[in-house]
């Protein structure tokens, strides 16, 4: 049955807090900052935020390391300032939703404190995972395990035993079979949803559950997922549980919503997460894995559509997050890229279902090569610099024609902002019709009122190779996509918007336009 609610066709905004706006000068943005944006925000016409984690942290994974979930880091503010942004983000008719890290804690934690000051056996060592090694004195990890980060996914204390953790040594995988985790998290939804936050992003929901025995994977699967061999890491069906105890809890609160990051493209698996007791909403994947290619973005399109159509929750699209490039660059990079990206920005935007934008994409900003002294992110430490997350995390450029382009009044940003971003800038895009800026302006304007975009189901024309075209059954907005190196002629229709000019009444190469 479809479901209607306000995130069934809602354009999210991913804020990464570090790097939206800083208010305080430390170079880090913050939660005042994103106040003094939110006139920009109501601007862009998005209906929701994305709030990546601005609780107690030791920074080891930029705050997906969190040592108290109820407060708020002092990098970030205050919990007063959360209380006013939330408020005022609210007047403005802007939801806001914030991450929750279910998977595990900071080693900071007092928990984990706790269980390293406790005997092995002890209450305190079971809200963790640890074990004892393997070998005559436990020298061996306790399985083959890798962590996302690359390296064992298992570090040995003092007294010989091992912890778990599926990211950096500095977060411990929780212990799920132990109902203590489940009352903490319960505590912490609770909290964030009585002071009126509208819903959560579950960061690794497809994790938090393993299988008993914690059997050896499949050495060939080392990545986040998803993978074709045996991964006992993630995707366990023990996970369900635990969305069902999440959503027990949503549902005291009329519409609050989550949102899973399930690395799992498996459609049927996928679909799991959506049963009407267990989450709102999971991305889906796929687009950001599917390279600039019609043939390609059209199968990836098809596949995703048949998750909602299995369990009627919403599509919900995505291009780029801070764990990934930006479009731009995986497209190939400098005008190509942005052609390409402004080009499935328009397809993403047609399409039935929810849609988050990364904060920047709307920029058209790209990659930011980094010297490796740069660099923070947890995972160019341990699997190389061209893992980095960083390149897809430097902060905005606001105004101005030098670095830190108004994001900060401290030059020393936590990541060197690049000077040539003097030309992309909120403040030049802004009054400038063909910016990418006033695409996505546009294009959000468009998708929240135009009639065109209703109905659910997609219709496909025949297109020449390398080209699509799908018109929204229902509404009748048709959406053309051209991946080929020539211009194409357009299927009959007025011209609602295009990413690039039309060249002769043609859609030029790496191009796609809106159609009625
Ligand atoms: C997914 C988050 O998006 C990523 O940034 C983080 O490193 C891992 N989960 C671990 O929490």
């Amino acid at each position: 049955m479809r479901q209607e609610a306000w995130w069934q066709d809602a354009v999210f905004y991913q804020v990464y807090v570090r790097s939206f706006a800083d208010s305080d000068g430390d170079g880090v943005g913050d939660l005042e900052g994103i106040h003094s944006r939110l006139g920009y925000l109501e601007l862009l016409g998005v209906d929701a935020l994305w709030l990546t984690p601005f609780y107690r942290s030791p920074m080891a994974d930029h705050g997906y390391d969190i040592a108290d979930p109820r407060d708020v880091d002092p990098m970030f503010g205050t919990l007063g300032d959360f209380d006013v942004l939330l408020t005022e983000a609210h007047k403005r008719g802007i939801k806001v939703t914030v991450d929750v890290v279910p998977n595990h804690t900071s080693n900071q934690h007092a928990w984990f404190k706790s269980a390293m000051a406790a005997a092995p056996g002890s209450p305190e060592r079971d809200r963790y995972i640890f074990r004892d090694g393997v070998g005559p004195t436990g020298e061996d990890p306790p399985n083959n395990w890798v962590s996302a980060f690359g390296g064992p996914a298992w570090t040995r204390v003092p007294d010989g035993q091992w912890y778990l953790h599926l990211f950096a040594p500095q977060q411990p995988d929780l212990n799920w079979a132990n109902p203590e985790v489940a009352a903490d998290l319960e505590r912490t939804l609770r909290f964030w949803l009585e002071r009126g936050v509208d819903g959560f992003r579950i960061d690794v929901a497809h994790g938090m559950a393993k299988p008993p025995g914690l059997p050896d994977m499949d050495p060939r699967a080392d990545a986040l997922g998803p993978s074709h061999y045996y991964d006992p890491r993630w995707d366990n069906d023990g996970v369900h549980e635990i969305h069902q105890m999440i959503r027990k809890v949503l549902d005291e609160f009329p519409d609050a919503m989550a949102v899973g990051e399930i690395w799992v493209t498996d459609e049927e698996r996928l679909s799991r997460y959506l049963r009407p007791d267990e989450l709102h909403l999971a991305f889906n994947f796929r687009l950001v894995l599917t390279h600039f290619d019609a043939d390609a973005m059209r199968t990836a399109i098809e596949r995703s559509l048949t998750v909602p159509a299995k369990v009627g929750a919403p599509a919900t699209w995505t291009l780029g997050n801070h764990d990934v490039w930006r479009q731009v660059s995986r497209y190939g990079g400098g005008e190509t890229g942005v052609r390409r990206a402004r080009a499935m920005a328009l397809v993403e935007l047609a399409l039935p279902g929810t849609v988050y934008l990364y904060n920047g994409e709307e920029l058209g900003l790209a990659n930011v090569e980094l010297a490796p002294a740069d660099m923070a992110d947890p995972r160019a430490k341990t699997s190389g610099a061209e893992f980095g997350r960083d390149v897809s995390r430097v902060p905005l450029p606001w105004e101005g024609d030098l670095p830190p382009f108004g994001f900060s009044r401290n030059p020393r940003t936590w990541l060197p902002m690049p000077a040539e971003w003097a030309g992309l800038t909120v403040e030049k895009q802004i009054e400038d019709a063909d910016s990418t800026l006033s695409l996505y302006r546009q294009a959000i304007e468009l998708r929240k009122t135009h009639p065109a975009f209703g109905g659910d189901e997609l219709e496909w024309y025949g297109a020449p190779a390398g080209c699509f075209a799908f018109r929204r059954r229902g509404g009748g907005l048709v959406c053309a996509l051209n991946t080929s190196a020539s211009p194409i002629a357009l299927p009959p229709g007025e011209v609602l918007l295009s990413s690039s000019p039309l060249v002769d009444g043609k859609l030029p190469a790496d191009s796609a336009a809106w159609l009625i």
